[in-house]
C-alpha cells in the first residue's frame, strides 16, 4: 500500500517537475473528553490519532507560496495576504503564512503538496492536521524561533482570524503538542500542559472511534451560537469565563441564571471541566476502566444541556454501551462526527458490528469504526 508520504512526494513531483526539500506530518485527533470547554478557558484531554496530514514542501524561488493537494492538484499561488483575500480551501494555508508573517516572523516562501489520511469532515481536526503540519514545515524551513507552546495559537488565529472560523485551541494544541501513547492535559487558560500515560492496549483495553457518516449540519452557526451563550453565562455570572465556575458553586451559579438555556449550556460546561479533571485523577492512578462512566455523563451532558448531538451519534453510544462498552461518547463539535467507545480490547469487532446492526435497522448510512492508538504530534519525517 503507498503511504500517505510517498503520495505527498508523487504529488509535489506531478505539480511542480521536481523532488520535495522535505517532508513533515501533523495528525488529527480524537478529544478524549472536554467538549467546548477550550473556548471557556477550561480544560481538554485529546490524544493524536495516527491518521495524519503529509506536507512535501520545496523552495519557491518566486518568492511566493503555492499549495495543492492529491483532492485539488492544480497549486494555488498567493503572496502576502491579507484575511479575506485567499478563500476556499487555499485559506488555511495562507491563513498560517499570514498568522506567522503576523506574530512578527520572516516566513520562506514555499511550494507544498498534501495528502491526507484524516477523514475530512468528521470532527476529527482534519483541519488542525493541515495548519499543523504547514506550520511546522515553515517553522522549520525558516529556522524560526517558535517554541512549541506558542505554536497552536499562531495556528488557531490562522483558523479564526484568516478563514473566520470562531474556534478554540483544542484541535491545534493536540495536532503539535501530543505524544505517542499519551493523552494531553490542557489547560487552555494557560496552556499549562501534562503528557497524561493512556497506554490502553497495557490494560487489556481500546479505543473504539466509529464514524458516523452523518452528515455534518448548521455546524458553523449552532458552534458560534453555543460560544456566544457560554460568554454570556459568564457575563451573568460576572466571571472571565465558565472555566471560573466550579462544581461547588454550580447550585449557586444556576441559580442567578434566569435564561433556560444559558442555564443548560453553562452547567454542560461546569461539569465537564470536572470531569476532564476527574478522568485525568483517574488515569494518573492506572484506573482507566473507571473513566467509562465519565465518558457516558459526558455524552449526556452534550445530547442534553449543551444540544450538539444527533440521532446517529446517540445511538452510536448506545449501542457501544448495550454491546458492552465501559463508556461511550461523541468526540468534536457535534452535529455529526464520530463517537468513541472504551472497550475490552478482543470486543473491537462485536461492537463495532453491534452499531452498524442498529444503524441498519434505522435505515441510516454504515457507520465507519477502526481502533485508534495514541500516535505521535507533529514531526519532520
Ligand atoms: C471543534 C473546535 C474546538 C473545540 C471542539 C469542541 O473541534 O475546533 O476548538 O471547541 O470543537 O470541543
Amino acid at each position: 500500500m503507498t503511504s500517505i508520504r510517498e503520495t505527498a512526494t508523487a504529488a509535489f513531483i506531478e505539480a511542480y517537475g521536481d523532488e520535495p526539500t522535505g517532508l513533515w506530518a501533523a495528525p488529527g485527533r480524537v478529544n478524549l473528553i472536554g467538549e467546548h470547554t477550550d473556548y471557556n478557558d477550561g480544560f481538554v484531554l485529546p490524544f493524536a490519532l495516527p491518521q495524519r496530514t503529509v506536507a512535501a514542501v520545496g523552495p519557491a524561488p518566486d518568492g511566493r507560496w503555492s499549495v495543492c493537494s492529491t483532492l485539488a492538484p492544480d497549486p494555488v499561488t498567493f503572496g502576502v495576504t491579507e484575511p479575506g483575500e485567499v478563500t476556499g480551501w487555499g485559506a488555511y494555508v495562507a491563513g498560517v503564512v499570514w498568522a506567522l508573517r503576523d506574530a512578527g516572523f520572516e516566513v520562506p516562501p514555499v511550494r507544498i503538496a498534501l495528502a491526507s489520511d484524516v477523514p475530512l469532515g468528521s470532527g476529527l481536526s482534519s483541519s488542525a492536521a493541515l495548519e499543523s503540519s504547514v506550520l511546522t514545515a515553515l517553522i522549520d524551513l525558516g529556522g524560526l524561533d517558535v517554541p512549541l507552546e506558542r505554536r497552536p495559537a499562531i495556528a488557531q488565529r490562522a483558523e479564526n482570524v484568516y478563514v473566520g472560523a470562531p474556534t478554540g485551541i483544542l484541535d491545534q494544541s493536540a495536532s503539535i503538542r501530543c505524544r505517542k501513547d499519551r493523552a494531553l492535559f490542557l489547560d487552555c487558560r494557560t496552556y499549562r500542559i501534562e503528557q497524561i500515560p493512556f497506554d490502553l492496549a497495557a490494560a487489556g483495553l481500546a479505543i473504539l472511534v466509529i464514524n458516523s457518516n452523518a452528515p455534518h449540519q448548521h455546524v458553523d452557526g449552532e458552534y458560534g451560537e453555543r460560544r456566544k451563550s457560554c460568554e454570556a453565562a459568564a457575563a451573568a455570572l460576572g466571571v472571565p469565563a465558565l472555566r471560573d465556575v466550579s462544581t461547588a458553586g454550580l447550585d449557586d451559579a444556576l441559580r442567578r441564571l434566569d435564561d433556560d438555556v444559558l442555564r443548560r449550556r453553562a452547567r454542560h460546561i461546569i461539569t465537564e471541566n470536572q470531569r476532564v479533571l476527574d478522568t485525568v485523577s483517574l488515569l494518573r492512578s492506572g484506573r482507566v476502566r473507571e473513566i467509562g462512566p465519565l465518558l457516558t455523563a459526558s455524552h449526556a451532558s452534550m445530547r442534553d444541556d449543551f444540544e450538539i448531538t444527533v440521532a446517529q451519534v446517540d445511538v452510536a453510544v448506545q449501542s457501544a454501551l448495550e454491546a458492552g462498552a465501559y463508556g461511550a461518547r461523541m468526540t468534536g463539535g457535534g452535529f455529526g462526527g464520530c463517537v468513541l467507545a472504551l472497550i475490552d480490547a478482543d470486543r473491537a469487532e462485536a461492537t463495532a458490528a453491534a452499531v452498524a446492526g442498529a444503524y441498519e435497522e434505522r435505515g441510516f448510512t454504515a457507520p465507519t469504526s477502526w481502533v485508534a492508538v495514541a500516535g505521535p504530534g507533529a514531526t519532520a519525517l
